[in-house]
């Protein structure tokens, strides 16, 4: 017997917390984010195990480049390590990996792991992975503002053509649907210049538990949660 639990087609996390568990351990920030890595490992495969079709993880802010070069650095490498070590078990388990963000400021080879992981992944049918790095909504909705600004100046678009639609298109998430659920770990409650636009309809979870702390067993808590909501979308 089984019975139809409501999955979200598309969850998004800001992996929060990980300084704070190093700190609580008396380890450097850095190994918090190595820890980080395994639980974005775990959450893929709960992801693709509980029929989610698209994951967001908010891996690096545009304002993140404000930290110590260490930390940084650190956090490439990662990036870096993660594509080398995790590319074919990511494409084996039917994960596309998308990155969304400017390519910019970032090294030759990190723009090269970039290239990397979307072409060795492209096949992936399963899950998505949006990896969102070097990324800020503010940003995003400001560069989409320009493109249909140039647009409209070079007589391509009428100004009444931008609609809901006709502006969304222009995100950086024109081809990805909105995200149902979004969760963000460490009991903080903010959105952090996340996908503010996209956000419109989306259900929040704000679990204490520190990003390195996020199982699959979390993940599994998550979607429990997520099938007890409601959704009205402003309807009553
Ligand atoms: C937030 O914790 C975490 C980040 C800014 C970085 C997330 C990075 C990873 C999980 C590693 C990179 C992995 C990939 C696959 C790109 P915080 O440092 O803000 O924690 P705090 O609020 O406790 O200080």
């Amino acid at each position: 017997m089984s019975e139809k639990r409501i999955i979200p087609k598309h969850v998004a996390i800001i992996m929060d917390g990980n300084g704070r568990w190093a700190k609580q351990r008396g380890k450097e920030r850095y190994e918090g984010h190595l820890m980080g890595v395994e639980s974005v490992r775990a959450v893929t495969r709960a992801a693709v195990r509980n029929g989610v079709e698209w994951l967001t993880l908010y891996a690096f802010s545009t304002e993140n480049w404000g930290r110590p070069q260490a930390e940084v650095d650190a956090i490439m490498e990662l990036f870096c390590r993660a594509v080398i070590n995790e590319g074919e078990e990511l494409a084996k388990q039917g994960v596309r990996v998308l990155i969304m963000g400017e390519r910019t400021r970032f090294s030759q080879s990190v723009l090269e792991m970039i290239e990397r992981i979307e072409s060795v992944t492209a096949s992936g049918d399963k899950l998505t992975m949006v990896l969102a790095f070097n990324y800020s909504s503010r940003r995003e909705i400001v560069l989409a503002a320009r493109s249909l600004a140039e647009r409209v100046a070079s007589g391509e678009l009428k100004a009444e053509d931008i609609t809901e639609e006709s502006f969304a298109q222009s995100l950086m998430t024109s081809n990805i649907p909105d995200p149902d659920f979004i969760i963000r770990t460490s009991g903080e409650c903010r959105l952090s210049n996340f996908l503010l636009w996209q956000a419109s309809y989306s259900e929040f979870y704000f679990p204490e538990v520190l990003w390195p702390d996020f199982t699959e067993e979390e993940f599994d808590k998550a979607m429990e949660e997520f099938a007890r909501r409601e959704r009205r979308y402003g309807l009553v």
